[in-house]
């Protein structure tokens, strides 16, 4: 049997991503927590998901909300204890569920105790923790820009010494080079493995071999710094086969790197079929598609025949020999009905669950991000003050003071592309503040929850909720769906993504409408006397029905 029929419990899994920061608070402060995350478990259940993806609650000075941690033993003090942590770890697996820990090890926080011995004197025992480095004529050590705008590199007065951040100033850069580090890093994985969670997410976990020597970068001629050499760097695969030996491979783990950067071939080897390293990988191609000179900062769309090429690109090529991830969405990224598809009141319904239809269908293990499973919608921002997420807000400071965008542009770009566009509070009924909180929520919360939100579409048999718990029902009903070969047909097709998935005798069509118009498609020969399994319009087709006028976002599953 090949790689990709061979079964696994987490390729028959659909993942969901909770942002605790904003899923559910339980004591009036307007931040989330744990104890939040429990009373909402039963909807989790009830949706059908079989893992939940947790973003970090480790104790951090939330720079960039907890993807800096302090103290990885720890939880957040917003966000409870490690009681209740426990505590949500058992009601989680009461229920037959897992748990995904957000594993965020490229870097730390600056207020971490190994950086803060570290930044103290050159002969520190921590010092080489960290990449500290002398200045260049009185500038930083290399031309590295960090992801979060500015120089990768802050000078510190204390050793008269600069520190690598390919992030914020906030976090620090481990060295992954040192054998210290590495055994810190995996005995702290085993605690929680000893937990007994059930897998980990790896933050830019391609990002953890710098090359050596950092040498500078690439510099786009437009751009003020070049790109940090430190993508699937020379030894990043060595570190992930010493963590998985050491570390992964006791336990039975699902494991999910975030792989920006990566390419079919690095993807591979990441989540090669022999599980040396990891199960999966998170590639990003689809989610660049759309960038323009500035990056993301941009009103560019994203184009179908872009999107269907590079997805079925990556459903072919790692047929067999690897795992895919699928997503629309995430923390990172705004909402996916927003970006994909079309959030207007007329087609938000039709197109959420299209768009579903369209990954959950893909081979691979979907991923639901919090308030996708409802159609959530970008939230809109109307001054930088509403904005919380650092890389927004440098990115404005930086793009609108070197002149390269203007002030309204920018605030029009961070409304399409900017992370906080996703991370507001989740809707969970019409009440104030959409039942997230009954305190002052930490970010605004989307005036459209009165319309979107959980409670009304839990009633409503129509609802983009429901139907996600057909998709997901259908997935544990249909082996296809996970095991089955992908085929793309009507490659060029101006407003379909048209596919197959195949396993033996089974074989099941995927018909996706991207237009807001009606398209006339003509079923292919093996498809006319099928069985609908799922349509977001119709529930049939009758009997050797050759053509079909598709609906505006329309989506098809029809079974041979
Ligand atoms: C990852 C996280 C993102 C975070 C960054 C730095 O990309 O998903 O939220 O800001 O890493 O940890
Ligand atoms: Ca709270």
């Amino acid at each position: 049997m090949n790689y990709s029929q061979s079964k696994i419990w987490w390729k028959e899994a659909v993942v969901y991503q909770i942002y605790p920061r904003s899923f559910m608070d339980s004591n009036h402060d307007g931040i989330g927590d744990l104890r939040g995350i429990i009373s909402r478990l039963d909807y989790l259940k009830k949706l059908g998901v079989d893992v939940i993806w947790l973003s970090p609650v480790y104790q951090s000075p939330n720079d960039d909300n907890g993807y800096d941690i302090s103290d990885y033993r720890a939880i957040m003090k917003e966000f409870g204890t490690m009681e209740d942590f426990d505590e949500m770890l058992e009601q989680i697996h009461a229920r037959g569920m897992r748990l995904v820990m957000d594993l965020v090890v490229n870097h730390t926080s600056d207020e971490h105790a190994w950086f803060v011995e570290s930044r103290k004197s050159e002969d520190n025992p921590y010092r080489d923790y960290y990449f500290w480095r002398e200045g260049r004529e009185g500038k930083a050590p290399n031309n590295w820009g960090s992801c979060f705008s500015g120089s990768a590199w802050k000078y510190d007065e204390t050793t008269d010494m600069y520190y690598l951040h390919l992030f914020s100033e906030k976090q620090p850069d481990l060295n992954w080079d040192n054998p210290k580090v590495r055994e810190e890093v995996f005995d702290m994985m085993d605690w929680w493995c000893r937990k007994g969670i059930d897998g980990f997410r790896m933050d830019v976990i391609s990002f953890i071999s710098k090359e050596k020597g950092l040498p500078d970068g690439y510099q786009y001629p437009d751009s003020l710094y070049g790109i940090p050499r430190s993508v699937n760097g020379p030894h990043v695969h060595e570190y992930l086969q010493e963590m998985n030996s050491k570390v992964l491979s006791r336990y039975d783990l699902m494991t999910v790197g975030e792989c920006s950067g990566v390419t079919i071939d690095e993807a591979k080897k990441y989540a090669s079929a022999d599980g040396k390293e990891l199960s999966m990988v998170f590639q990003f191609e689809h989610v660049g598609l759309d960038d323009g000179p500035y990056g993301k900062w941009t009103d560019r769309r994203m184009e179908l025949d872009a999107f269907r090429k590079v997805m079925s690109k990556w459903q072919t090529e790692l047929q067999d020999v690897a795992w895919n991830s699928l997503f629309l969405g995430n923390h990172d990224q705004p909402r996916s009905l927003s970006r994909f598809g079309n959030d207007a009141p007329k087609y938000r319904q039709a197109c959420a669950k299209m768009l579903a239809t369209c990954i959950h269908m893909m081979q691979g293990t979907p991923y639901i991000y919090q308030g996708e499973e409802l159609g959530m919608t970008n939230c809109p921002f109307d001054s930088l003050e509403e904005l919380r997420d650092i890389e927004s807000i440098n990115a404005f400071h930086e793009l609108t003071a070197a002149g390269k965008v203007s002030e309204q542009d920018m605030m029009r770009y961070i409304n399409m592309r900017g992370r906080d566009t996703a991370r507001t509070p989740m809707q969970w009924d019409s009440t104030a503040n959409a039942g997230f909180t009954d305190g002052t929520p930490w970010i605004k919360v989307n005036p459209n929850y009165t319309e979107i939100n959980a409670k009304s579409q839990m009633e409503d048999p129509d609802s983009v909720f429901c139907y996600y718990q057909q998709l997901i029902r259908l997935r544990k009903q249909e082996p296809v769906i996970v095991y089955g070969t992908y085929e793309l047909l009507e490659p060029d097709h101006e407003s379909l993504y048209v596919y197959t998935r195949t396993l033996e005798e089974d074989k099941i069509l995927v018909v996706c409408s991207f237009s807001e118009r009606e398209v006339v498609y003509m079923l292919p020969e093996e498809f006319r006397r099928g069985k609908v399994l799922l349509g977001n319009v119709r529930t049939g087709i009758s009997a050797e029905e050759m053509s079909l006028c598709l609906k505006p976002y329309e989506a098809l599953v029809i079974k041979k």
